[in-house]
């Protein structure tokens, strides 16, 4: 098997060796007083100083290590990970000193606390040393609808309502009180982890920026917040299991109402009760109720463990704000530059939630074994060769021909039709085609077929979505039509941070990372962009899953030598196999990427074995 999807018997027995010796450990050992031993491998490190001794009335974590024993000679150490929370219902009450806040974790827009307060609708980081978090506005916003206007982006900036830091000394005299004497202080935990959405409602309502943009982040930053740092290759290809990170208790919707976070076809619902069965959701009142209550000042609310979450605060950070518009690839990035994705490759990270909405779904969610695979007679280089293929090739397109804008012309999407019709029938039982309307179909139907489709195609739109459940193969794909000319990054970026290969096609030409020109500016042309009446030729998106199936479009990005030294990159000798329009692809190494933003698989390329022909530059043509 050259995928992971579970592991055999032998590393079965050895996980529960090691979780019942480990068990057994913290039964006669308990770590009772240890700080959670959370691994953070960041230059933030000096950010996380031992909590103080906590005092005997307070919180305490629990702490666990378990050793997960890999078929392979690798040993992954799981990283220890706080409890749900507070034991007790109030365990601040009797408190001689609050809990200072520490930070687990940060990137632009996400920030993931221990032992946040709230009072009178301010965040605030209790701490003795403030200069060790990073700055508010990379952390919290003022939370309005956002425009694109110099105006509207200064009045974002957080004030100090929003979020503030107090000393200890500041917060006991604010909140505390003389528990010596039999009085109690006016904290309260809210127990159990939370992640707060700190984003009104704008974006929420759409099951894209929902589920493939906050929750895709959501998840890549919980999860690495929860997983130890490793470098090792085999692992970027695991899709499980996972050590399972410490539940998500509550999701607060702070800025949206009930509906604000719903979008209209009912997919937001369906995805979050199906990947967080057990997670309480609360919306704006919620959240007013609790800053009402606590106007006076004079008391607060104590989150154990608490994301938060922040589109605008991404915005401000340079892998959001400058190169991907996706707030989610700020989360993904700073658990990539850490080492701490499973299944890097492969969505590994991804993994839970998608598995989880498939099985709600009904789906099938079996990788095939090679004796069911399809035979893939391309060239080596093309793919890579770890990823099974899959036992069919599913195309899907999704069609948006009775959708309200961003429709093909009408001939268009007759050709195309006809055009992939006759090369499914030209393939064989084999290959299989699904022309889908989504509105005319169920939620578990749609569902079902995204988990069997090896190549997704539709026109820029909310119904690409579904590639967030496509699963991993050798050749699973998503081509993207815009109206000739147009980009944007949302499934683009989506795509490939799912270890998946993405195309833009504009009518008979179509453009990808990793070679020509690569991929485009983000684009919107008006009014084409939005019309009905964008262009494309069927027969050449055809012939294009037909080269990709079969391996003509080659990619080369694939390199599986794990070097020493990291910033090591080819020698002049093995640049003149490049065709010369390539000397500004620098091939790095896996261990360089870390700090490239987001050629994270294409940079990784090696320069081609049977290069026979160069491409076609500046635009390749499908036919
Ligand atoms: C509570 O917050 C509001 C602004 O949101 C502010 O005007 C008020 O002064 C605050 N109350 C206290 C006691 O800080
Ligand atoms: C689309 O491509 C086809 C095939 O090359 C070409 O005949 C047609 O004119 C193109 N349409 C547009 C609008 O560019």
């Amino acid at each position: 098997m050259p995928i992971r999807p579970a592991l055999s018997r032998r590393d079965a027995i050895l996980i529960l060796l090691g979780a019942s010796i480990m068990h057994i450990f913290t039964i006669f050992f308990p770590h009772e007083s240890a700080p959670p031993e959370i691994l953070i491998d960041t230059p933030r490190e000096q950010f996380l100083p031992d909590p103080p001794p906590p005092p005997p009335e307070v919180t305490r974590y629990h702490t666990r290590t378990t050793t997960l024993v890999q078929a392979t000679t690798t040993t992954a150490t799981v990283v220890a990970i706080p409890s749900a929370g507070p034991a007790s219902a109030s365990p601040l009450d009797l408190a001689l000193e609050f809990p200072a806040t520490t930070l687990i974790a940060h990137a632009p827009g996400w920030t993931l606390f221990k032992d946040l307060y709230m009072s009178n609708g301010t965040f605030f980081i209790v701490t003795d040393s403030k200069s060790e978090f990073p700055k508010i506005p990379l952390m919290a916003s003022h939370p309005l609808t956002a425009l694109n206007e110099p105006e509207n982006i200064r009045q974002r900036m957080p004030t100090p309502y929003n979020m503030d830091f107090l000393t200890l000394a500041e917060a006991h005299q604010r909140w505390g009180d003389d528990v010596r004497n039999g009085k109690k202080n006016r904290v309260l935990s809210v127990a159990g982890n939370t992640v707060l959405v700190n984003e009104p409602r704008q974006f929420l309502r759409h099951y894209y920026h929902l589920v493939a943009e906050l929750f895709f982040g959501v998840q890549a930053f919980w999860h690495g917040a929860f997983s130890a740092a490793s470098t090792d290759i085999d692992r970027d290809y695991m899709l499980g299991p996972h050590p399972a990170p410490p539940p998500i208790d509550r999701v607060i919707f702070a800025r949206s109402n009930a509906d604000g976070w719903r979008d209209g076809p009912g997919f937001n619902a369906y995805f979050m009760r199906a990947a967080f069965p057990s997670t309480t959701i609360e919306v704006e009142d919620d959240w007013n109720d609790r800053v009402t209550i606590t106007t006076s000042g004079d008391r607060a609310w104590h989150f154990p463990l608490l994301l938060l979450t922040d589109r605008s605060a991404s915005h401000r950070g340079d892998v959001c704000g400058s190169q991907t518009q996706r707030i989610a690839a700020e989360a993904f990035v700073e658990m990539r530059r850490k080492n701490q994705l499973v299944g890097l490759r492969v969505g590994g990270w991804w993994e839970p939630v998608r598995s989880a909405v498939l099985r709600f779904a009904g789906a099938e969610v079996q990788l095939p074994d090679y004796s069911e695979q399809v035979v893939f007679d391309g060239d080596n280089a093309e793919g890579d060769p770890r990823l099974p293929m899959p036992a069919k090739i599913v195309i899907t397109y999704i069609s948006r021909q009775s959708a309200g804008q961003r429709k093909l012309t009408p001939e268009s999407h007759d050709e195309l039709v006809k055009a992939l019709k006759d090369l499914q029938e030209r393939k064989g039982d084999k290959w299989e085609l699904n022309v889908v309307e989504a509105e005319k179909i169920t939620k578990d139907e749609q569902l079902k077929i995204a988990a069997r489709t090896t190549i997704l195609l539709g026109v820029h739109g909310n119904g690409l979505t579904h590639l967030v459940m496509m699963q991993p193969t050798r050749i699973s794909t998503v081509i993207e039509m815009f109206y000739p000319e147009g980009f944007a990054h949302d499934y683009q970026w989506t795509t490939r941070a799912l270890g998946m290969k993405h195309f833009a096609v504009w009518n008979d030409t179509y453009r990808t990372e990793g070679r020509g020109e690569g991929k485009p500016q983000v684009n919107y042309p008006d009014p084409g962009f939005q019309g009905n009446f964008i262009p494309v030729h069927g027969p050449s998106i055809a012939k294009l899953i037909e080269d990709r199936v079969e391996g003509r479009v080659v990619l080369r990005e694939f390199n599986f030598r794990k070097p020493e030294v990291a910033t090591k990159t080819h020698g002049d000798s093995e640049r003149q196999d490049r065709p010369e329009s390539e000397g500004s692809h620098p091939i790095l190494f896996p261990g360089t990427l870390i700090a490239a933003p987001l050629d994270f698989v294409d940079c990784r390329w090696a320069p081609h074995r049977s290069s026979g022909t160069a491409p076609m530059y500046p635009r390749r043509q499908l036919l």
